[in-house]
């Protein structure tokens, strides 16, 4: 009898290890160095190397209030664009910026550069988190 109740705890323990494998925990780094790359290809133009922005008509990206306060909103600017009068950091703004047409993992990985450089520091943003924002 306790030879089966050990033996049974072996395996379970066993199992336990093996599913914990399975779930790696979210790579933010690796996913922040991914960012950077499509941040170059597709924002610099407007939001320039070091997120500060053009004065007056493209907002900074480099602690914006704007941007760290509701990643669901970020999420969906990147995603749908945005048109319309926005405050950042006590300033107006009244431009239009595109729609990008990007995957799930894209924008999880430019978002994760861009809420962590320059002075932002922001929780993780993954993929599933895009695709429910998304709908
Ligand atoms: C053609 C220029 C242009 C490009 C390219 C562009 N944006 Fe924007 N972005 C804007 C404008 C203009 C606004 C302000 C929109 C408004 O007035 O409602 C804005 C606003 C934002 C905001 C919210 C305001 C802030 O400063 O926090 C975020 C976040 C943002 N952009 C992220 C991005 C990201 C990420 C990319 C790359 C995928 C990108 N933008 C590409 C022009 C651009």
């Amino acid at each position: 009898m306790k030879k089966l109740v050990f033996s049974l705890l072996f395996i379970l323990f066993v199992f336990t290890q093996f599913s914990f494998q399975d779930k790696p925990k979210f790579d933010l780094k690796a996913s922040i160095t991914r960012g950077k790359e499509i941040y170059t290809a597709q924002c610099i133009t407007c939001h320039q190397e070091q997120g500060e922005g053009i004065e007056d008509v493209y907002p900074p990206l480099a602690k914006s209030d704007y941007l760290m306060a509701d990643k669901t909103r970020s999420i969906q600017q990147v995603l749908h664009g945005a048109s319309g009068e926005i405050t950042v950091n006590g300033k107006t703004y009244n431009g239009d910026m595109p729609a990008f047409d990007l995957t799930d993992q894209e924008v999880s990985d430019l978002l994760n550069y861009v809420r962590n450089s320059w002075g932002n520091k922001g929780a993780a943003v993954t993929p599933n988190e895009v695709a429910s924002a998304r709908k």
